[in-house]
């Protein structure tokens, strides 16, 4: 960035932030400010949009006050509460990050940028947004919403993709917060930031630039060229996977569920079962081994889905049908034990905590669960949204 660039962000930073001031979204990690929301609501917000992020957050906060809670929660409640946001090593970077606050820092959030980069999960955006928001340190958090509203500002062509570019930003924000307001409310200028790019300088869409604080100073809106900004390299093609996906059925109506790798995509996760060989008349299914221990009848196709991922997209034909166990399918197949349900040296649930401690079933990759079961307590990726009511019926 040359000098007048940052002498523009030092200018304007003044007008955004009582700007801010004025137009603030309500938000509930906004009320009652600690380290530890502030951590968890930035992590949940690189998942999904500030609307759908309240729920998630404060229903979070309402199992897991404490950062405590969170180190100790079991694997299983945590999935539930993170189901439907995705890349779920997110969820298990918290509850590690979590077991360090409390053994090395006493439950208290470390308040530098540099301990706070050292924790799972936590890179430069988070440990900006935390080190400024909870804890008054002038450091950047540069996001999408940022860079976007940087580039349009400053008139730059750059690739935001890029991580030079975001490096640019970073360095530019960080002699920013030298002086002025920004250097008083790190905190909130960072914010006002990501504000002005989620309700004004929009990403999809013409952005509302007579509501803008910066109308007077953008060179993009100067120059008309708004919507060419910010330049954003497309990725790679994803890969395809065909796969057929099964809700089959024993004469208890429970549902076949498969635990997937504890590595890569939804790792360690529940899901339907599917195969990638072809469906034959009468129900028969070719490869994969779920054809060593179970025998499918009567399947119906349902429907077709589509999930996309970052490298991957699935596309999906879902089955119905019925099931039954043959040869090892009885040594490979468990029921699921719901915490609640004591078992014969299983673990007892605690009051409130109705979900899955049972060592057994962590280690268990083929499980039987109850429709009920699976709204409850099980975590079922979004991808097999689209066959979700096909599970209850
Ligand atoms: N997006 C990510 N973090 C945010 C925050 N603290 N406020 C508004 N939008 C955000």
């Amino acid at each position: 960035m040359t000098r007048e660039e940052i002498l523009l962000l030092q200018r304007v930073q003044e007008p955004l932030i009582a700007w801010y001031d004025g137009a603030k979204r309500d938000l509930p990690w906004r009320k009652d400010v600690t380290p530890y929301r502030v951590w968890l609501s930035e992590i949940m917000l690189q998942q999904t949009r500030v609307e759908a992020g309240k729920d998630y957050f404060l229903r979070f906060t309402a199992e897991l006050p404490e950062v405590e809670d969170l180190a100790n929660v079991p694997d299983d409640q945590l999935m539930k509460l993170w189901e439907g946001l995705g890349y779920y090593n997110r969820a298990r970077n918290l509850k590690k990050a979590a077991g360090i606050i409390v053994e090395k820092y006493s439950g208290e959030l470390p308040s530098t940028y540099e301990e706070l980069l050292e924790l799972p999960g936590i890179g430069p955006y988070t440990a900006g947004a935390i080190s400024s928001i909870a804890f008054g340190r002038q450091r950047p958090a540069v996001d999408g919403n940022v860079l976007r509203v940087v580039m349009r500002l400053l008139g730059r062509y750059d690739d935001i993709a890029k991580d030079s570019t975001k490096k640019d930003v970073e360095a530019a924000l960080l002699e920013v917060m030298t002086v002025g307001t920004s250097h008083e409310r790190p905190g909130d200028f960072n914010q006002s930031l990501m504000e002005l790019g989620a309700t004004v300088c929009i990403p999809n869409g013409q952005p509302h630039c007579e509501d803008c604080p910066w109308k007077d100073d953008c060179v993009a809106f100067a120059k008309g060229i708004q919507m060419e900004l910010p330049v954003k390299q497309t990725k790679k093609k994803r890969r395809i996977e065909e796969k057929k996906v099964l809700i089959l059925r024993d004469e208890e109506g429970r549902i076949l569920l498969h635990r997937r790798d504890e590595k890569g995509l939804l790792a360690g996760l529940w899901e339907l079962p599917s195969v990638e060989g072809s469906v034959g008349a009468g129900g028969s299914v070719g490869a994969g081994d779920l054809s060593n221990f179970v025998e499918i009848c009567d399947l119906t196709e349902i429907g077709t889905a589509i999930h996309i991922f970052s490298h991957v997209e699935w596309h999906m034909t879902g089955y119905t049908g019925t099931f039954r166990l043959t040869g090892s399918g009885a040594d490979a197949v468990q029921p699921y034990a719901s915490a609640g349900a004591s078992r014969g040296g299983g673990a007892v649930a605690e009051e409130g905590r109705p979900y899955l401690r049972d060592v057994k079933e962590e280690e268990a990759r083929w499980i039987l669960a109850s429709p009920e079961q699976i709204r409850e307590e099980i975590a079922l990726p979004s991808a097999f949204k689209g066959f979700k009511k096909y599970i209850s019926e």
